[in-house]
């Protein structure tokens, strides 16, 4: 059952000499959900960090297929792979990072919330044993709807007397990948240079792009912001109807959640001025999580009260610091306005159901 795999091949000491591993600290990455359709290609991605040592995989299905495959590549991290219930302890011990994207996708016609009454059980049974097995670690939570079941593993985490909310993570990278591609095509602008804070949750209007902060700055009509806003509200949908009844966004996920994770490790590592859109508790808005901008670095004691999605620096704990929301657009302010209500309600139905 246990799939393990030391590189060994020429090429990879090449590697690992190439990275001068003697500088880069040994760094434990577990995925919770790896042989899902997020799973998969996230942990080929996570294989190629240079930045992992230990690449731990771990699913309820199907795992020692996808371990044994990815354990082949010749890069740095030691693959292993976990199969069962009885081996998650084992998946968990010492992991700086956790990243979860286990639990049912959307089919055409769901909202992300209809998800909740599978993935909130789910996500409740994998953070008690993260309280458990590595307390400490990095949580980065994919599993939707990230509204609720972020503010679930908080619950979850206070309980067990481990909740930091400088390591807990609602990832929302793929709105900000959205809305960068968006952005670019209608300002004309290389994507590779653009920058688009996305603010607020991650559902439906809770989604909040500033494109009024997008950088390279671009003179776009009130029309064009408006239907890149909605269409980056509606990118999740736009994939699940594309994929009619086949799930939801796997590969451009992988793709963000492996940036995600990717920003995580260098605020690990002590790399300055990491910053990165996030769902995590914060004073920035009087609800209690709230997606946000942030910079990964060394502790600091900050005090959170909400959670939502904003800008972070990330750094060696985790948040070192939430940055704010900037000026907004009075179509933003509008926005964020009439996102409050259902981003509330999310929150506080993860709540209920982590603590009754
Ligand atoms: P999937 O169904 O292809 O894969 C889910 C995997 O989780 C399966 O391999 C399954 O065996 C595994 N799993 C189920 N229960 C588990 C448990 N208790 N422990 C470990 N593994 C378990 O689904 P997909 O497409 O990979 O999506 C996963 C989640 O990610 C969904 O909730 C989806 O809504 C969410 N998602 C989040 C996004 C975001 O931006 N945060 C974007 C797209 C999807």
């Amino acid at each position: 059952r246990f799939i393990k795999s030391l590189t060994t091949s020429p090429s990879s000491h090449i590697v690992r000499r190439g990275y001068a591993s003697e500088a880069v600290p040994e760094r434990k990455v577990t995925v919770l959900g790896a042989a899902g359709g997020i799973g998969q290609p996230l942990s080929l991605l996570m294989k190629l960090n240079p930045l992992v040592s230990n690449l731990a995989l771990y699913d309820i299905a199907n795992t020692p297929g996808v371990a044994a495959d990815v354990s082949h590549i010749n890069t740095r991290s030691e693959v292993v792979g976990y199969a069962s219930d009885a081996e998650l302890g084992k998946a968990l011990e010492g992991a700086d990072v956790v990243i979860i994207p286990a639990g049912v996708p959307r089919k055409p016609g769901m909202t992300r919330d209809d998800l909740f009454n599978i993935n909130a059980g789910i996500v409740k049974g994998l953070c008690e044993a993260i309280a458990k097995h590595c307390p400490n670690a990095l949580v980065n939570m994919i599993s939707n709807p990230v509204n609720s079941t972020v503010p679930i593993a908080a619950e979850v985490f206070k309980k067990a007397g481990t909740y930091d909310p400088k390591r807990l993570f609602g990832v929302t990278t793929l709105d900000v990948v959205r809305a960068k591609t968006f952005y670019a095509g209608k300002a004309m602008v290389p994507v590779a240079e653009v920058n688009v804070p996305v603010v607020g949750g991650h559902a439906g209007i809770t989604i909040l792009p500033l494109f009024s902060q997008a950088t390279p700055k671009a003179n776009l009509s009130d029309e064009v912001i408006t239907a890149l806003t909605k269409r980056t509200q509606d990118g999740g949908t736009e994939v699940v109807e594309a994929k009619a009844g086949k799930g939801s966004a796997t590969l451009s996920m992988a793709y963000a959640g492996a940036i995600f994770a990717d920003a995580c490790l260098k605020g690990l590592n002590g790399v300055p001025d990491v910053i990165e859109c996030s769902f995590v508790q914060s004073t920035v808005t009087e609800l209690p999580f709230f997606a946000s901008r942030m910079q990964h670095s060394g502790a600091s004691s900050l005090f959170y009260s909400c959670i939502f999605a904003m800008e972070v620096r990330l750094g060696k704990n985790g948040v070192e610091e939430v940055l704010g929301l900037g000026p907004l657009s009075d179509f933003e302010k509008e926005g964020l306005e009439k996102s409050k209500p259902e981003l509330k309600s999310s929150i506080e139905k993860g709540i209920k159901f982590a603590t009754q």
